[in-house]
Formats: structure tokens, sequence, C-alpha cells
């Protein structure tokens, strides 16, 4: 779908009232829902005893309780209650193979058992998988890995900063760029501010610039100010939170365009678009050259300790200088032998099985046929859009919502609406992320897709006509 008709049709939604399911529906299905996750509830109970908040992770916060999964294998996953999902969130984008593929397995598997899990020191897998990555990125010739995505966001920075001898960095308000002091701001929906900003000193955000999304003349208006005092910009290619707040076709141009003139270094954060959206990233999709990327959770295919920091040799070389002339950072177990086994063998794969492709074919027909069913509802305004196999299905918008306009306190009616369509796609064993994102892969079927359609049916049906 085009630029244009994504933001109207946002419009559209944010200025449609939201249209819950009516409350006698609802309590049905939350009734359905306790039922059928009593093991769940009895792990979420248990674990408020020894987790703050009862989750470690912030995907997993779903309403009204956290589901606990027990395994995964393909595109299905099943809790620990037994009921099977057709998963979309696929450990948040990383997952393009299919869960758990056994090719993949059997070579970390044998890893494990020859080498062990890690020695603190150089192996071969690391020079194997740095060069696959090489091999594919346009714009990258080096490659330092690190243990997670905000480590390496933080690690960009830095590594930015230290080349340049600047210290500004520009972002896109609602992007996400890891839980790092500097990039929490205004997250997720731009104009929240500092709402996230607990236990982070004002002082992180000195050298922080923000720029609202596809915001060309705050953008300029930004370089013309700080120009010479800008050691980066740094955005996710697809727009904020990976699409969610969809990028105009000439923003990333634009940016580089910027950058270059400025003498600021550009950094595309591609955790979720790196080895999804293409074998080549963002930049390659797109055609743009950014000078760092960023690579995060994608890089292992769901293995553990996975993250790192790629570009230009000019630039990622000043990471192996002596000491007093690189930047510092690392980490003892990054670019371990599991990891980097996994890296390599995981890109090799989606290669051979040619997985980007399949998974952007699947997440196509997923978008239009959703987007038909949609439209036999000229009451409510859903709609989905994709950029390959990232899909974001828009119901209730509040996302979207101007949180500095009049609507600002919509937000949170909006996203109970949403949490309560969610709650009920898992009473029909569909799992996305947030209620919002659905990522694709090799293995979703046409079986997947059926499924996926009559649990929208069935939503749809508890949502009266107008
Ligand atoms: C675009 C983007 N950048 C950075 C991160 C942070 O990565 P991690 O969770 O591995 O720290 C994420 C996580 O989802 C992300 O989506």
């Amino acid at each position: 779908m085009h630029f244009d008709e994504i933001m109207e049709r946002l419009g559209r939604v944010v200025n449609t009232p939201v249209k819950p399911i009516p409350e006698e529906a609802l309590q049905k299905e939350r009734e359905i829902f306790y039922k059928k996750h009593a093991k769940s509830l009895e792990l979420f109970e248990e674990a408020k005893n020894y987790i703050p908040g009862g989750v470690e992770h912030n995907l997993a916060t779903t309403k009204p309780f956290p589901l606990a999964m027990d395994r995964a294998k393909g595109y299905r996953m099943w809790d620990v209650d037994g009921n099977e999902y057709v998963d979309y969130l696929l450990c948040g984008a990383p997952i393009i193979l299919g869960h758990h593929y056994d090719p993949l397995d059997n070579e970390v598997i044998k890893t494990i058992k020859e080498k062990g899990p890690s020695t603190g020191l150089t192996s071969e897998f690391e020079i194997l998988a740095a060069k696959k990555i090489c091999e594919h990125m346009p714009s990258v010739e080096r490659v330092r890995f690190l243990q997670s995505g905000t480590e390496a966001d933080m690690a960009a920075l830095r590594i930015a900063r230290a080349y340049t001898g600047r210290n500004k960095v520009v972002k896109v308000e609602g992007s996400y760029h890891g839980w790092y002091d500097t990039y929490v701001m205004n997250l997720h929906i731009p104009g929240t501010g500092g709402l996230n900003s607990k236990g982070i000193p004002p002082s992180a955000y000195e050298h922080l610039l923000e720029v609202k999304p596809n915001d060309f003349e705050g953008l300029e208006k930004i370089f013309k100010e700080y120009g010479d005092d800008i050691a980066c910009m740094v955005l996710e290619p697809v727009g904020g939170e990976s699409g969610v707040h969809p990028v105009h076709p000439d923003w990333n141009k634009r940016c580089r365009e910027l950058c270059t003139d400025h003498g600021a270094l550009l950094i595309f954060d591609e955790v979720v678009t790196g080895f999804r959206l293409d074998m080549g990233g963002a930049q390659k999709y797109f055609g743009i050259n950014p000078d760092l990327t960023v690579l995060g959770k994608i890089v292992a295919h769901g293995y553990p300790s996975a993250g790192a920091v790629a570009g230009k040799a000019e630039i990622m070389d000043i990471c192996g200088e002596s000491m007093g002339n690189k930047p510092y950072l690392g980490g003892t177990l990054a670019a371990n032998p599991i990891t980097c086994c996994a890296c390599y063998h995981a890109i090799r794969l989606i290669e051979e099985t040619d997985a980007v492709a399949k998974s952007t074919a699947f997440a196509d027909r997923l978008v239009s046929e959703l987007n038909q069913l949609f439209a036999t509802r000229p009451d409510l305004p859903f709609f989905l859009y994709n950029f390959g196999p990232i899909i974001h299905y828009v119901t209730t918008g509040f996302f979207a919502v101007d949180i500095t306009g009049p609507q600002a306190m919509e937000v949170f009616r909006r996203k109970d609406v949403a949490e309560e369509y969610q709650m009920v796609a898992s009473n029909q064993g569909i799992n996305s992320l947030a209620g919002t994102r659905m990522y694709t892969c090799l293995q979703h079927d046409e079986e997947a897709l059926q499924r996926t359609l009559a649990a929208w049916e069935y939503i749809l049906s508890l949502i009266p006509k107008a």
C-alpha cells in the first residue's frame, strides 16, 4: 500500500470512534480466556513473587494476564495449557525460517557438543558470521558483535561520536532503539516526551535532538541550527517502531543527504529489517547506504546473545585501534561460538530457502485477504499494510493518535479496545505483537492463513454493525 493511502486510512481510523466488543460478549470471552489459560495464570501468580510484575519481556505483557509458552515449531506455538497458536510474533522478528528449524538447530547442537558454549576468545564462526553479513549488506565492510540490539544501538552512537568528534544525535520521535538512556524519549508515540524516562538523569538528553516522523522542514531546521555538532542521525528505515509510523518514500533519502552535507553519520537501525525485509536489509530495499548499521536478535535467528554494529571500514576500523584511540565497547559473551554459528547458518539457510521472498509472498496474500474481509464491514475502518514480511494491522490506531491534540486522552481507551480484540484473537489461537503487528515466516501456509481469516471473521462478528 502506498504511503499516501496508509496515511489517509490511518487518519480515517483515528477519526472514527472506537467500536468495542459489547460488555456481555466481552465478559464471555474473558471467561473463556481464564478457563483456557489456567496454568498460565497459575505461573503468572507464582512469578509475581520472584519477578517484578511477573514477566521479564515487554512483549509478554498481554491482557488480562501474560501467557506462558511451552514450545514452538514452524509457525505453531503451544502454551503451557496446551493451546495451539498461529504465531505472528516470531520472537519479535528474528524467526524467519520458522521456529525450531531443524537444519539450524542441528548445526547449533553440533557446535555445543563439539566445542562447548564459549571460551571468551575468538572462534572461526565469528569470522564466518561477519563475512556472511558483509556479503549481503551493501554498506557493511566490518562487523562488531555485541549481545543485544540495545547494546548495538549504544555502540553505534559511541562509534559515531568517536569518529566525528561531535556529540549530538538526531532521532525520530516514536522510534525504538532499545532502552539506553539517551534513546528513551518520546517512545512508541510521538509527543509522549519523558513518559518512560523514570531513572534517567535529564543530562542524558543534553545532546539529543528529535524530529517528528516525516517532518522534512523540522529536520532541515535541526541540521541548519546544529549541523556542525551532529555526530549522527539514527532511524528505523521503514519508520518508527519499524513501520508503525510509516516512512515517507523520500524520508531516508533526505536524511542521507542532510547527514552527508553536514558530515554526520547516518545510522540505520535494522534490528527488525535486516535479513527480513531483504537479505541486504532496508538499505538494499531502499537503495540507500547508511554509514553504520545496527543489527540485533535477527543475526542469530532467535538464539541468545545477539547483536552487532556494522558499517564502512573507514569508520568501523577505529574500534580496532590501540587503547586511547578507540571507542571502548565489548562483552564477554559477545561473538560466542553458539551465537556466531547460529548467525552463519541462519543467513546461509535464509539464502538457500529463499525465506525472505516466501515470507513476503505470504504476507502480501494475508494482507490482501484480511483487507478484503475488513472491506465487508464498511462501518469499521480496520486495515493492514506491510513492508515485506512486516505487517501492521490497524484497528483502533492508538499509535497514530496525535497525543498533543484534543484526542490525547483517547489513546488509553483505544489501546484497551485493541487489547480486547487481541484477547479474543488469543482465544481463537492467533498470536501477534501488541495487537498491531504480525511477522511472517517461511512456514506460514494455507492452513495458517485460513485460521487467521476465521479468527478475524469471529472477532468482527462480535462487534455490532453500525
Ligand atoms: C528497531 C529496534 N531497535 C532496537 C531494539 C532493541 O533490541 P534488544 O531487544 O535486542 O535490546 C529493538 C527491539 O525490538 C528494535 O525493534
